[in-house]
């Protein structure tokens, strides 16, 4: 038996797969210690490697912005990469290669679509309120299998929750296998047969929602759309598909500009109206390029406001208390509710819902539904909290500074909502006069999380804990 020398990883390297995260990399040993580059998402970024007893630790240049490590295991001429990002684990496999081939790689990579000429796609009654419902990401990530959509889809209707509004059942990354010989998108084997998934929610008056990307892999490496929108989209229809979200992902490669982004979402916007079935367009590029001031031309009805939110009070914190962009003629998707994932005290997921819903966010559960708490269900079921969220003029609320606390007044059809919070972390006393926040009082004012009505004062004053939101109701004086 001849013994193999494994050679240590310096040189080129190709990862597998059509635009995978990650796509070549080259490591050097130089006088200054391991260093390399690798290309990732289109971007080239510098690295510095460790070599260890098995391979390799792949460190991106705090500079790039990507916070994990790669460890690369080193089988015979095969680097076996190993990373963690945004709770997805990625194993991608690199061979060696020369330069040369490494450049030819690089030329054979997908070019972008030509952009279509931007129009104003005409508008649709599709969604006048932010949709509600649930998504499987964050409970499940790529987990994902049609038993645990239907799971939810049992557990929606079961703890009455699809009563309430919350209807929309969407499978997000990691359904896709790969294309047939015809280039229709085949789902993996833990969705045998998408129509009949369909059918089982549609018979629970749920609707069907699923996830692709403008790009040749979503943020999880699966296939994208990119070449094939208009073939998805009628076999998402076929399906009986509802609701679409469209991750820009790997695009971001291939359409760095505006003029490249609204192109590609427009493709796909065209292509759902062509495809014969109405299909609700949710975008999902984190807010770039003011998406609200063209999302809705290219056909979309929602648009995902920033990147993605966490199950920590900071997250929740940094995007509610944020700065929200008027919403356009869609809805601002502030990203999922996490209540019911665990990392959060209720008094926190309540005000997480009270801020998405004075922010006229969508409504989309993301946990097991059905291992809710009692507490939890209340939150969730609150009509009069998800009343205001469903107003159909989804006017912006109004922010004001009081001390420590922050109250948000928004205009409703049938009164105002105001929102007293305290983003701190400690209890706070608030004190203030109807007049002094723009509010007509003389109606029925209610406390909706207390679930009581407050006696006639000119004033409101009250302590709200930490992280907390007071939710009151104040109905328009008697004529
Ligand atoms: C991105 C999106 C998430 C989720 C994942 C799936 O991170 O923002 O909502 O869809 O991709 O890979």
């Amino acid at each position: 038996m001849s013994s193999q020398v494994i050679p240590g990883v310096d040189g080129h390297w190709i990862v597998r797969g059509i635009m995978p995260v990650i796509s070549r990399l080259r490591l050097s040993r130089t006088d200054e210690g391991h260093v390399g580059s690798m290309d990732m998402w289109g971007t080239t970024v510098a690295v510095r490697t460790e070599e260890t007893l098995r391979g390799v630790v792949i460190t991106p240049d705090p500079s790039s912005g990507f916070g994990f490590v790669i460890s690369g295991e080193l089988e015979h001429n095969v680097l076996r990469l190993a990373f963690t990002n945004v709770g997805v684990d990625f194993r991608l496999t690199a061979d060696r290669s020369s330069a040369e081939e490494t450049r030819k790689h690089q030329d054979r990579e997908p070019r972008p679509l030509p952009v279509p000429p931007l129009r104003d796609l005409p508008p649709d009654e599709l969604v006048r309120r932010p949709p509600m419902g649930w998504n499987s990401w964050y409970g499940l990530r790529l987990t994902v299998d049609d038993l645990s959509v239907r799971r939810a889809a049992d557990d929606l209707v079961r703890t009455g929750l699809s009563d309430a509004g919350y209807t929309y059942v969407t499978i997000d990354d990691g359904w896709q296998a790969t294309r047939d010989s015809q280039g229709a998108m085949v789902p993996n084997r833990r969705f045998p047969d998408m129509v009949a998934l369909g059918e089982h929610l549609h018979a629970r008056g749920l609707k069907f929602g699923i996830y692709s990307s403008p790009g040749p892999a979503t943020c999880a490496d699966y296939a994208g759309s990119f070449g094939h929108e208009a073939q998805d989209a009628r076999t998402y229809a076929s399906w009986g598909v509802d609701f679409l979200k469209y991750d820009w992902c790997s695009a971001a490669a291939l359409y760095p500009s505006e003029t490249g982004m609204r192109g590609a979402y427009q493709r796909m916007g065209e292509a759902l109206r062509e495809a014969g079935r109405p299909i609700v367009f949710s975008l999902c590029q984190y807010g770039l390029f003011d998406v609200a001031r063209w999302g809705r031309q290219a056909g979309g009805h929602l648009w995902r406001t920033g990147y993605d939110v966490e199950d920590t009070w900071a997250s929740i914190a940094a995007i509610g208390f944020g700065d929200h962009a008027d919403r356009g003629d869609g809805w601002n998707d502030l990203d999922m509710l996490q209540i019911g994932l665990g990392g959060l005290t209720l008094v926190e997921y309540r005000t997480q819902m009270s801020m998405w819903a004075l922010l006229s966010a969508p409504l989309i559960l993301s946990c097991d539904v059905g291992a809710l708490t009692a507490e939890e269900l209340e939150v969730l079921f609150n009509r009069d909290v998800i009343a205001i969220d469903q107003d159909p003029g989804g006017a912006a609320p109004v922010r004001r500074r009081l001390g420590a606390a922050e109250v948000w007044t928004k205009r409703l059809r049938d009164g105002v909502a105001v929102g007293i919070l305290n983003p701190g972390d400690d209890p706070v006393e608030v004190e203030f006069t109807w007049s002094e926040i723009h509010v007509e009082d003389g109606g029925i004012i209610r406390d909706l999380w207390d679930r009581r009505v407050l006696s006639p004062s000119p004033t409101w004053s009250g302590t709200v804990d930490p992280h907390g939101c007071v939710l009151l109701h104040v109905a328009p004086p008697p004529e």
